[in-house]
Parts: structure tokens; sequence; C-alpha cells
């Protein structure tokens, strides 16, 4: 097989949207058979929770969705990821700013997008809601299940697979 397809999710702390993002994508491929297609990953834009499991109530969410992402663990974004993963899939603006910071070719900008631009009509931003109650993490899994979806389509339609 050639080489995986790099996807990486980024929000700011790695403990509660882009552990979600990532649990949902991988479980959007492996339903679809193409895991050994893709390497996938996420990481945060700064590092105070790095080396942490998700946050309790991520987990939580996602294990009353039939997903176990407690053995994820946070890190911090590095410039070399924008190298490493064909695709950065940020949750907010505030991310994407970021990470573009980060980049220091058109070609490893480019790799940046958008995760809620894979679907229309709805909000642009994965909201953060580390503030918040547990129906933010609802909401939060509701949107990124629905996006992470629409991304591998769109990716398997660009590489054929
Ligand atoms: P995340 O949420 O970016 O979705 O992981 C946050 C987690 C922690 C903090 C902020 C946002 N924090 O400030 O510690």
């Amino acid at each position: 097989m050639s080489e995986r397809i790099g996807v990486l999710f980024v929000c700011l702390g790695n403990i509660c949207r882009s552990p979600l993002a990532e649990g949902t994508f991988r479980a959007h491929v492996e339903a679809a058979g193409l895991g050994e297609h893709f390497e996938i990953d996420s990481a945060g834009t700064g590092g105070y929770h790095a080396g942490e499991g998700p946050d309790p109530r991520s987990v939580a969410e996602a294990r009353k969705n039939g997903l176990d992402i407690s053995g994820q663990r946070a890190r911090k974004l590095v410039a070399a990821d924008l190298d490493r993963f064909a695709y950065v899939v940020v949750m907010d603006d505030s991310n994407r700013r970021n990470t573009l910071r980060l980049a220091r070719t058109p070609a490893q900008a480019a790799r940046v997008s958008r995760l809620l631009d894979e679907v229309h009509g709805g909000p642009s931003e994965v909201p953060d809601p580390y503030y918040g109650g547990p129906d933010g993490f609802t909401h939060v899994w509701n949107l990124v299940d629905d996006a992470t979806g629409a991304l591998l389509k769109r990716i398997r339609a660009a590489r054929g697979i």
C-alpha cells in the first residue's frame, strides 16, 4: 500500500473537541474498512494539558455514543505536523490563526482547513465546551460526528479510495 494519509485534528487544549473529532473520524474510517489507509491524530495549539487524557466529559460523551477515547493523550501541535499530516483540521478561527503561525510555506498553509467547512448551513466553528455543562459536549459530538463523516467522503473522493 502507498503511504498513509495523515489527518490531524486541532483545538486549543487537545482535551475536549479534537479528541472527539479524532474519535468520530476514526470510527467513520473503520466503518468504511479503510483503517490501513490513514494516520489519525489530534493536537492542541496550547500545551497546558500535554500528557493528559481527554476531559472526562468528552470521554463520557463518546462512551454514550459507543466510542472509547480514554486512551488518547494530549500533545502540543508542532511545526513538523504541517509536513507529516496532509489534512490539518482545526475547530475554530483562533485555532486556525495559531496553526497558520507555524506554517513556513504556502504548501503547509494549504493543508490547514476548518472542520465545519465540510458541512453547509450550520455554524462555522466548533464551540469550546470547556467552561460549560454536559450539553455543550453533546452539541460538539453532533457537530464533529457529522463533519468528520463529510471530511472522510471528501478525502475518499480526492484520493480515489
Ligand atoms: P479544547 O478545550 O480546546 O476543546 O480541548 C479546552 C480545554 C482546555 C482549555 C481551553 C479549551 N484550557 O484553557 O485549559
